[in-house]
């Protein structure tokens, strides 16, 4: 197991990121850097022990600058979007910056996938990773209070990609953390992604307006094309008559996980890919998975070794509170106040069938 660097490019602050190499006993890699934690490259072995890299990204840290739709970055403070970047809380109402529309997206203009994070290459027996560490100051983006902000990416030798975040703030403040990596089973850069079977461990989805703020209800995904209890290919239904599939132009959604207990590490979801055998794994403590399958890449990215991004390329699944908590009472709170410890973890691990 090892971890090398090197200089990935200057920040558009002038700072040098590092990208940062964590090899495993099994010669998995991962690349990522400390621009935004982007993973840049990840490999995974085929069911032959051959390895591709299963993300999409760039080759420099200046096309990162440049335009990327949060290629494989931490997304904070706010995962997700809260309607019309405003929220109250105990009393007080807070004014987000507003970048999807009216509404606030991914942290906002200047998130912590645009942050330079301070970064220590970490090692234990079975593990090699990056500690990450950011402090997003009080006011940034509209959010009350600093927030200091740790994040570990570890790649194990059970070939797991692990991270945990932790956060602490100064005031209440809302915090939901996610990782926002593009996957492509197949290899980056290989077709489409519709051919990939996936189970999502859920009952449930919180439907979405046309704005794709979630209109409060959790709704059964039974007899419905949002329903993968069962395996199901991502494109058998994609195009289908549905009005949530519409407003997302495909899968855009956050399913409720199933869970006996809040806060408990659980199976999320499972995906296939047929030709490779290739197989990833979430498993998390956070309630909600986005499913994003990548319906807003129209071939205008050109990523690592030439590919043309197009339609449905890759897909996301975002491991997070839900969309537009701090305006729902009613779903799972994402407060964080002075001596609390804002904790998850979420795992993803490639094998092959
Ligand atoms: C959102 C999409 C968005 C994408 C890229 C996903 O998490 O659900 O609506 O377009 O991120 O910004």
């Amino acid at each position: 197991m090892t971890v090398t660097q090197k200089a990935f490019g200057k920040t558009p602050a002038g700072e040098t990121a590092q990208l940062f190499t964590l090899t495993n006993a099994n010669g998995m890699q991962a690349e990522i850097t400390n621009y935004g934690g982007i993973v840049v490259r990840l490999t995974a072995p085929d069911r032959e022990g051959k390895f591709a890299d299963v993300v999409l990204g760039y080759e420099t840290l200046a096309e990162y600058i440049k335009a990327s739709p949060y290629f494989g970055a931490l997304v904070g403070r706010y995962g997700n979007r809260i309607a019309k970047g405003k929220f109250t809380l105990d009393g007080v109402e807070y004014t987000l910056a507003t970048n999807n529309q009216e509404n606030h997206l991914h942290g906002g203009k200047v998130g912590f996938d645009k942050a330079l994070w301070a970064a220590e290459p970490v090692k234990t027996g079975e593990a090699v990773g990056l500690k990450l560490s950011y402090l997003s100051k009080d006011g940034e983006e509209g959010y009350p209070g600093n927030l200091q902000c740790t994040v570990h990416y570890w790649l194990t030798n059970d070939n797991e990609l692990k991270i945990e975040y932790l956060a602490e703030t100064d005031k209440p403040t809302v915090v939901n953390l996610t990782h926002h990596s593009y996957f492509n089973l197949a290899g980056q850069g290989c077709g489409d992604i519709l051919s990939h079977e996936l189970m999502i461990n859920a009952d449930r989805f919180t439907p979405v307006d046309a704005g794709l703020i979630p209109t409060g209800e959790l709704q059964p995904v039974a007899g419905t094309p949002m329903d993968f209890r069962t395996p199901m290919a991502i494109g058998a239904r994609v195009n289908q008559d549905d009005v949530q599939l519409q407003r997302g132009g495909g899968y855009d959604h956050n399913y409720v996980l199933n869970k006996d207990k809040p806060g408990a590490m659980t199976l999320a979801a499972r995906v296939c890919e047929p030709t490779s055998g290739r197989v990833m794994e979430v498993h998390t403590t956070e309630p909600g998975l986005q499913f994003y399958c990548g319906n807003f890449l129209d071939g205008s990215n050109v990523g690592k070794g030439g590919k043309v991004y197009s339609h449905r390329y890759g897909f996301c699944l975002e491991s997070h509170h839900f969309p537009d908590s701090p305006n729902k009472p009613d779903f799972p709170s994402v407060v964080l106040r002075p001596g609390e410890k804002y904790q998850t973890k979420t795992i993803y691990r490639f094998s092959a069938k």
